[in-house]
């Protein structure tokens, strides 16, 4: 059995309790990791000033993957201007590594809005409004202009977009919605839906629908058996991500996986939750997402059978016991025994 160089960032708030018990599960399914952790967050920065230091990206770079808790201030902190962490950190590591798809898989559970969803969104990681286009003009007057523009490349959007078909013909309905909003975004969700009409063909088992973002919001939340695998641009992935993670049951159950397909460099595994400051050091968020999240990792490392069964203790543990009211480290506890 192979040991897998994993790069461990905790992070703020929540993220090193629940990243102690994915380490823990991953354990218990027999698979070693050699890891190695950064400490890099709000803390870090608050003490050094530093966010991301250029040789620590590189070290992380010669990972095989990054295992990631949350990264974020406490609301309201007047110590970390808004956004130095996002985009400085956590946005960084995505554009550097390419991570251009962010695969955010929804199975309901017991007791959830939506018990029964089961279906996985493909969010395009590295454009739109994310990469950072735009800027200020007299600023501080009264003729002050901000814009924020949303880029979309043929280039971006095509991978995400046969990433998405090729993950489709893998699941058993095959089939595939495109959420944008071309009715409005007549630039951007034109090429977004001319590149989706250009590459459908190479995929032929797999059957095609198209959804406007915010119809999707009501869809989401009225019947979400309609969606097998949505794919969307970076902005909207974000938003219907966490109504999506409400309807299967909490965002603490919502996993996530930042990949780069091509393997260039390592992917990035983290729970769609942040740091969740209120409850930081009380023993009490749940680590279900984050061990989730180091099941993708698992399995994207090729550990297939680990992956599956560690995926499978999480479901059996979720199914036993809806509302947890166990610790964090009872819940991890109780998902390792499972294995
Ligand atoms: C997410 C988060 C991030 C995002 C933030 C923290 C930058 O909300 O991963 O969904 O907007 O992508
Ligand atoms: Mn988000």
């Amino acid at each position: 059995m192979s040991s897998y160089k994993v790069g461990v960032i905790g992070g703020d708030g929540i993220g090193p309790d629940v990243l102690a018990e994915a380490l823990k599960v991953v354990d218990a399914a027999g698979v070693t990791l050699d890891t190695t952790e950064y400490e890099l967050g709000a803390k870090r920065y608050i003490r050094t000033g530093e966010v991301l230091p250029d040789s620590v990206l590189e070290e992380i770079r010669g990972q095989d993957a990054i295992l990631l808790g949350a990264i974020g201030a406490a609301i309201g902190s007047t110590e970390v201007p808004p956004g130095t962490l996002e985009r400085g950190l956590l946005l960084k590591l995505r554009f550097a590594l390419d991570l251009y798809i962010n695969l955010r898989p929804f199975t309901g559970v017991p007791g959830a809005p939506s018990p029964d969803c089961d279906f996985i969104v493909i969010r395009e990681n590295t454009e739109g409004t994310y990469a950072g286009e735009g800027g200020f003009l007299r600023k501080g007057t009264p003729f002050e202009v901000a814009t924020q523009g949303s880029v979309n490349t043929r280039h971006g959007v095509e991978r995400c977009a046969r990433y998405a078909f090729a993950l489709a013909e893998t699941r058993e309905r095959k089939h595939l919605t495109l959420v944008h909003k071309t009715n409005v975004l007549t630039f951007a969700g034109d090429l977004w839906q001319r590149t989706v009409d250009e590459v459908a063909p190479d995929y032929p088992g797999v059957s095609r629908d198209y959804n406007h973002v915010d119809a999707t919001c009501i869809y989401l939340v009225e019947n979400p058996a309609r969606y097998d695998v949505i794919v969307t641009d970076n902005l909207f992935g974000d938003i219907i991500t966490d109504l999506a993670g409400a309807i299967a049951g909490g965002i603490g159950y919502a996993a996530s996986a930042n990949l780069n397909p091509d393997r260039t460099g390592p992917s990035m595994f983290e729970p769609v939750h942040g740091a969740a400051h209120d409850i930081e050091g009380q023993n009490k968020a749940n680590p279900a997402a984050a061990i989730r999240s180091a099941a993708l990792m698992l399995d994207f490392l090729g550990e297939t059978a680990a992956g599956a069964a560690v995926t499978a203790a999480v479901n059996d543990f979720i199914n036993s016991t809806p509302n947890p009211t166990l610790s964090t480290t009872e819940i991890g506890d109780a998902i390792a025994e499972r294995l």
